[in-house]
C-alpha cells in the first residue's frame, strides 16, 4: 500500500506473547518507557502496540469504550504519554464481529473506528480475523484500509489472517503487512514451522509490504539464547517485523543484547527490501542456508544448522548469486562485530552448535 509506511520492516513491542490479556496503561506505559531508555528505541524499535483485551464495549452511538479498568484514563493519554517519549503506538481490532478473545470487533464499524484510533492518535492498527465467519478477507480488510486512509492520518496496516487466505496475494494492494502462519509458541517446533512457511512466498514481500512470520519470542524462556539468536537471525533476513514479544520492564542483559544486535538489525533494515530466501540445503534440511541481498551489493546470509548434533556448513558463492565465483569477498560476522578474513569461491563455518546459526555479511574486497 502506498501510504508512506513499512519502507523498512516495521519494529517495535507487543503485549500479546507475553502479557496477553493482562494488560493495563501502567504496564504499557511502563513498558514504553523501558524501551526509550535501555537501548531498544535507539536500535529502531519505535511502535509500542496494544493487543486484544483492551475494548470493552461500544456506546450506542457506536464508538469503541475501552475497558475502564485497565485503561482508566482511556487510549489517547497512553498515547500521549508514548509519543512523549518520541515512540508510536499501535492498537489491534479485529476484522469480525468479535475479537479473539470476545471483544468487541470493528465488522461494520471500520470508519468509525478508524476516525476513533485517528482521534486518539494511533500510529499502526493490526486487524485480526477471528469471528469472521464467510467473509472475504480482501474485502473485508480493504474496507478498514480505506478507512484509515480516509482519517488523513497515517496508520500503519497489518492484517492478522494467519496466512489461512494466502493474504501475501492480496495483501501489498491493501496493507503493510500481512501475518503468514498460526500463532507462534515460544518453542523450537513453533518458531521452526513459522520459519520453513516462509520459503515459499519470499517474492511477496518488498518495500511496503512485508511478509509476518509473527512476533518475537525472544526472551520469553521457551527457547535456549542459542535458539533465540538463531530466531533473531532468521527473523532479520526474512525481513520480517521485529515485535519484540517480551517483558522490557524485567529483561535480562543477554536477551537486551540480542533484540539489540545493530548489524542484524540493519540486515532486517536494509532499503533494498528483498527478503531471504533459503538457497541451500544439506543433509534433508538439518542444514540450511538463508540468503539475501544487500542495498550495497553486499550478501546477508545465516548458516543454520537445525540438527542437534554440531555441524560446519559450506558457503559457495553460486548459491549467492556471486558471479564470477572466483571472486574475493570479505566476510564478516555479524554477531562478533568482526571480520572473519577474505575468501574466493566458498567458506566453511566454524562448527556451528546445535540449533545455532553463523551470522554473516559477505562484501567485495577492494583488493
Ligand atoms: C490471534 C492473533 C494473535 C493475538 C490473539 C489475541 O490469535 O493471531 O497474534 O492477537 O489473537 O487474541
Amino acid at each position: 500500500i502506498n501510504n508512506g509506511l513499512g519502507l523498512t520492516p516495521q519494529m517495535g513491542w507487543n503485549s500479546w506473547n507475553y502479557y496477553a490479556c493482562d494488560i493495563n496503561e501502567t504496564v504499557i506505559m511502563n513498558t514504553a518507557l523501558a524501551m526509550s531508555k535501555n537501548g531498544m528505541a535507539a536500535a529502531g524499535y519505535k511502535y509500542v502496540n496494544i493487543d486484544d483485551c483492551w475494548a470493552l464495549e461500544r456506546a450506542s452511538n457506536g464508538t469503541v469504550i475501552p475497558d475502564p479498568k485497565a485503561f482508566p484514563n482511556g487510549i489517547k493519554y497512553v498515547a500521549d504519554y508514548i509519543h512523549s517519549l518520541g515512540l508510536l503506538i499501535g492498537i489491534y481490532t479485529d476484522a469480525g464481529l468479535y475479537t479473539c478473545q470476545k471483544r468487541p470487533g470493528s465488522y461494520g464499524f471500520e470508519e468509525i473506528d478508524a476516525i476513533t484510533y485517528a482521534e486518539w492518535g494511533i500510529d499502526y492498527l493490526k486487524e485480526d480475523w477471528c469471528y469472521s465467519f464467510l467473509e472475504n478477507p480482501q474485502e473485508r480488510y480493504q474496507i478498514m484500509s480505506n478507512s484509515l486512509n480516509a482519517t488523513g492520518r497515517q496508520i500503519f496496516f497489518s492484517l492478522c489472517d494467519w496466512g489461512t487466505d494466502n493474504p501475501w496475494t492480496f495483501g501489498g494492494a491493501i496493507a503493510n503487512s500481512w501475518r503468514t502462519t498460526p500463532d507462534i509458541k515460544d518453542n523450537w517446533d513453533s518458531m521452526m514451522a513459522n520459519l520453513m512457511a516462509q520459503a515459499s512466498i519470499s517474492s511477496y514481500s518488498g518495500v511496503g509490504g512485508w511478509n509476518d512470520p509473527d512476533m518475537l519470542e525472544v526472551g520469553n524462556g521457551g527457547m535456549t539464547n542459542t535458539e533465540y539468536i538463531s530466531h533473531f537471525s532468521l527473523w532479520s533476513i526474512l525481513n520480517a517485523p521485529l515485535i519484540a514479544g517480551n517483558n522490557l520492564i524485567d529483561i535480562d542483559q543477554e536477551t537486551l543484547s540480542i533484540l539489540t544486535a545493530t548489524e542484524v538489525i540493519a540486515v532486517n533494515q536494509d532499503p533494498l527490501g528483498v527478503q531471504g530466501a533459503l538457497v541451500k540445503s544439506y543433509n534433508g534440511g538439518l542444514q540450511q542456508i538463508w540468503a539475501k541481498p544487500m542495498a550495497d551489493g553486499s550478501r546477508a546470509v545465516v548458516l543454520f544448522n537445525t540438527d542437534t548434533n554440531p555441524a560446519t556448513i559450506t558457503l559457495n558463492w553460486a548459491d549467492i548469486w556471486v558471479a564470477p565465483v572466483t571472486q574475493q569477498l570479505v566476510v564478516r560476522d555479524l554477531w562478533q562485530q568482526s571480520n572473519l578474513g577474505t575468501f574466493a569461491t566458498t567458506f566453511v563455518s566454524e562448527v556451528i552448535p546445535p540449533h545455532g546459526c553463523v551470522m554473516l555479511k559477505l562484501t567485495p574486497a577492494t583488493n
